[in-house]
């Protein structure tokens, strides 16, 4: 396999396009952004860490049946994932209240939610990608009803078994993101990274964050926090 052009540079990675039409080879870089890009950091590590987590977290869902676009890894940081088309809809899954969520509603952060809950957020910079519900989607034409129906199923499916992955290395997903795209023959297809990047995760026992609001927050180490995940996370597919 051969990199080749730039395809695309985002907040966290670099898609160059490969000799090969459906595949991208992905680089994933040290950068940090927060705040709709407003706070930015470097964090030595950080790239290999999450390139290794999300490699692991969607080879785990790939082997329970959910379609996704990783192919391989390829190095420390450095992955080749099938090309897709993104749906500029971003589904965040939430178990647990914080974030956006909390502050919206004035839900004390860490209230167990009676049930899950789904929303989509319109994937779009300079309008800071905003809350949307299913008539909005309707309104924008972003997707047709049938496959928003298909990604919220998949949604929940990945919660349930991320979920219980998670659980069995003592951490608790609180809420995470995830983006679809189409693949070459029109299939929804669970596409972009799932990291600490994109997901809260803490600590069942202690609560502590190890996930992207230690940046947010100033809570301390990324790179510490991201390898405690790695290193839980290789423990229990390895022993699993
Ligand atoms: O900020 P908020 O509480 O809405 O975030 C919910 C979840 O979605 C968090 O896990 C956050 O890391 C993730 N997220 C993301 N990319 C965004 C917005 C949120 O990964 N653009």
């Amino acid at each position: 396999m051969e990199k080749r052009d730039l395809l695309y540079e985002g907040k966290a990675k670099k898609l160059y396009e490969t000799d090969r039409p459906n595949v991208l080879w992905v680089e994933y870089k040290d950068d940090l952004t927060a705040f709709n890009g407003e706070k930015k950091a470097s964090q030595l590590g950080k790239g290999k860490l999450n390139n290794k987590i999300s490699s692991l977290l969607l080879q785990y869902l790939k082997e329970k049946g959910i379609y996704n676009h990783f192919i391989q890894q390829l190095s420390d940081h450095e992955q080749l994932v099938e090309k897709t088309t993104i749906i500029p809809i971003e589904v965040v899954v939430r178990n647990t209240a914080a974030g956006s969520l909390a502050k919206r509603l004035g839900l004390p952060e860490g209230e167990k939610l009676k049930s899950t809950i789904v929303e989509y957020y319109y994937k779009d910079d300079d309008l800071g990608d905003p809350l949307i519900n299913e008539d909005h989607i309707e309104l924008l034409d972003l997707v047709d009803s049938a496959s928003l129906n298909e990604m919220k199923e998949l949604s929940l499916k990945v919660n349930r078994l991320l979920s219980e992955l998670f659980q069995s290395c003592d951490l608790q997903l609180v809420d995470f993101k995830l983006e679809f795209g189409r693949d070459r023959n029109g299939e929804v297809a669970l596409s972009d990274e799932i990291s600490p990047d994109t997901c809260r995760l803490w600590d069942v026992a202690t609560n502590e964050k190890l996930d992207k609001d230690v940046f947010r927050q100033n809570l301390g180490s990324v790179e510490e926090a991201y390898q405690t995940i790695l290193n839980r996370l290789e423990g229990a597919v390895t022993h699993g």
